[in-house]
């Protein structure tokens, strides 16, 4: 497979990323990280040692996905075992197509008290958004092609790939 964006330009925009939250939040009480699951475990687990403030971690999970295309319905569980009132929240993303994974689960968390939430994705695809949302840390822009690796799958494959790729016909 082709590859996309190599591990050393992914450390660098994890570094960056994590840098400007811990500066953006220094003064916030409570930071609650959360990871949708499963695409963004690989990313946050090397973003939040990135961040250096205490923060709280949850996980949610959510799946749009049907071999590459999005179903457009979303299925979200919430997990989170801990209070959000009062909250900032992060939600931790590999990667913004249409925006409504991330617009359904903002609105859940906003509707359950959260003080804010804000957005921080890896990948971001602007060209497919079909819904209006601010994406408040974008780690690199990508162009509209199916890409794996680094926690981000094809039918559950491919998630340990240290690069991320670009799936190719053969790899399917
Ligand atoms: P959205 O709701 O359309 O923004 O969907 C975003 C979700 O689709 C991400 O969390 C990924 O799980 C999945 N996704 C979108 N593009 C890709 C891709 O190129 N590779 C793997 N998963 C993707
Ligand atoms: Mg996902």
């Amino acid at each position: 497979m082709k590859v996309l964006v190599t591990e050393e330009k992914i450390r660098e925009a994890v570094e960056r990323l994590g840098k400007k939250i811990s500066e953006d939040f220094k003064d916030e009480e409570h930071l609650l990280i959360i990871p949708i699951l499963k695409g963004a475990f690989v990313f946050a687990a090397d973003l939040i040692r990135e961040i250096n403030r205490d923060v709280e971690v949850e996980f949610v999970r959510s799946s749009s996905y049907v071999n590459t295309e999005s179903s457009g319905k979303v299925k979200t569980s919430i997990y989170i075992s801990t209070d959000v009132k009062n909250k900032t929240i992060i939600l931790v993303e590999d990667i913004v197509e249409t925006g409504i994974t991330l617009e359904n689960l903002t609105n859940i968390l906003l509707s359950s008290g959260a003080k804010d939430v804000r957005i921080c994705a890896l990948l971001d695809k602007p060209m497919k958004r079909k819904v209006e949302i601010d994406v408040d840390y974008i780690g690199i822009e990508i162009p509209d092609s199916f890409v794996v690796g680094y926690g981000l799958d094809y039918n559950n494959k491919y998630r340990n790939l240290k690069d991320i790729c670009i799936l190719d016909e053969e790899s399917k």
